[in-house]
């Protein structure tokens, strides 16, 4: 009698502890980006064809493009400039040259930092999602993984 609302119970916590998990924008990656990467990429920087057109100029002020809601972040997982979080960021794991992407050391002080933080931004981009092409490689399948939830 007590064995069916037993496993039942189990399943609802497992689901539940499963969409505690859920990474988002807002409680997750917003306040990481603050605290890494707005520096650098806030309200101050040029949207990215203005940053293209002057590179020089904005890399020496140590200027990236801006990236400053998640509108503005997202254009670099999913499209246009597909994979750029992704090849930035990796640890080196998925890099043609098995270096990482020259944002990483942005992630942290140590490694044990930046492999944390990575973690949080592979989950919100989606583990399969973290794919490194450009957009005339990427599949619509690999495409429809890139989960980034708001
Ligand atoms: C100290 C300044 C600085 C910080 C901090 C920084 N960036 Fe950057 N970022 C730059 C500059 C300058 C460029 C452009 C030069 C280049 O392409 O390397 C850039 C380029 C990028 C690009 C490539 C954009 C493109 O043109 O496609 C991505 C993606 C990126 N950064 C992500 C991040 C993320 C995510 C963080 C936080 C974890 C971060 N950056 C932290 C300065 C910074």
């Amino acid at each position: 009698m007590n064995r069916v609302p037993a496993l039942f119970l189990c399943a609802l916590l497992l689901g539940s502890a499963a969409s505690a998990g859920d990474v988002t924008y807002r409680k997750d990656i917003r306040p990481l980006w603050e605290q890494k990467c707005m520096a650098c990429h806030g309200e101050g920087s040029p949207y990215l064809a203005e940053f293209d057109e002057n590179k020089d100029r904005y890399k020496e002020l140590n200027r990236g493009p801006r990236m400053d809601t998640y509108a503005n972040l997202v254009a670099f997982v999913g499209w246009p400039d597909s994979g750029a979080l992704m090849r930035r960021l990796d640890d080196g794991s998925n890099t043609r040259d098995g270096e990482p992407g020259n944002m990483y050391r942005n992630l942290g002080d140590d490694e044990v930092e930046r492999q944390k933080n990575l973690a949080l931004f592979k989950a919100w981009v989606g583990e399969k999602g973290w794919v490194l092409k450009h957009f005339d490689e990427l599949t619509r399948k690999e495409l429809g993984r890139m989960r980034v939830a708001e």
